[in-house]
């Protein structure tokens, strides 16, 4: 699907996940395209969505990718693995607009590894997904993949613990049985994962490689809106940050400066009922 050309305005930029993970990848959107207005929507009412149905997932989705159409968004990133691999399709079938979804590092891991031993670690959704499968069988063939879910990395970066001793003896705890099968390339398949990034280089050594897709999927975004000649802004004040949560106004408020400091955005954070107040099981 391509984007309408020669826009007016810069395009606005969509972006949604489960929380606050895809902040992992807002953060490289801000740095590199900010003359474009970002809105976000964090799903937190329903959060995790790693242990939930894939209907759920897609059903909160379209849902969800409704509200930042209304808004005015002109490309969509699902900064969420697990709602890319139940739900990237189905979005693309149902909206005249492109959706950029995140793809765990399955390809490039292959090609790095020298052990021919890969981790994948991603969440309960993700893994059992058929998506996830076409994945490893197109691009990882004769290379061994262990997937890991990791919930509890989740968990810790909606409670805003990056580091110290929880956050260690949680990466360590999931990490080393991987490590211990002779991995020695770990693909970060969540967007929660990367805030867990700086805390996992402690406890893995140096011969081991960690890949997450969120430059390439600014990447990709960024070649979509120059193919279609989108004008970049003329003005010198940055683009707008929007950022919604079905959840709690104060949780993701509190989490804002740790997660995205400096983002140098003029920024609105609010609360959204996009469900009629239903909440997560
Ligand atoms: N950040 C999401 C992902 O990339 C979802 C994590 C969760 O809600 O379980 O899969």
């Amino acid at each position: 699907m391509r984007l309408p050309s020669n826009m007016e305005a810069p395009i606005k930029i969509g972006m949604l996940d489960s929380g606050v993970g895809g902040f992992s990848v807002l953060r490289e959107m801000l740095r590199s395209l900010p003359s474009h207005p970002v809105h976000y929507v964090a799903d937190n009412a329903w959060c995790p969505y790693g242990n939930k149905p894939p209907r759920d997932i897609r059903r909160r989705v379209l849902r969800i990718a409704d509200s930042l159409i209304e808004a005015g968004c002109g490309i969509i990133v699902v900064a969420c693995n697990s709602a890319t691999i139940h739900g990237v399709e189905l979005l693309r079938a149902s909206y005249p607009l492109p959706f950029v979804g995140m793809e765990p590092a399955v390809k490039p891991a292959a090609e790095m590894t020298r052990s021919g031993i890969v981790g994948v670690l991603a969440t309960e959704a993700s893994i059992a997904g058929e998506k996830f499968h076409r994945l490893v069988t197109a691009h990882a063939q004769g290379v061994r993949v262990i997937t890991r879910p990791c919930p509890r990395f989740v968990e810790l970066v909606e409670a805003g613990v990056l580091e110290g001793p929880e956050a260690e003896a949680v990466v360590r705890a999931e990490v080393m049985p991987l490590l211990e099968q002779g991995v020695d390339v770990l693909v970060l398949g969540c967007t929660h994962y990367p805030f867990l990034r700086p805390v996992m280089e402690t406890v893995v050594p140096p011969t081991v490689s960690i890949l997450d897709t969120g430059g390439a999927v600014c990447r990709r975004v960024s070649r979509l809106l120059d193919a279609a000649g989108t004008t970049p802004s003329s003005s010198h004040s940055p683009a707008a940050l929007a950022i919604e949560t079905t959840g709690d106004l104060e949780h993701v408020t509190r989490l804002l400066p740790l997660l995205l400091p400096d983002h140098g955005r003029p920024v609105t954070v609010r609360h959204v009922d996009l469900f009629n107040g239903e909440a997560s099981p």
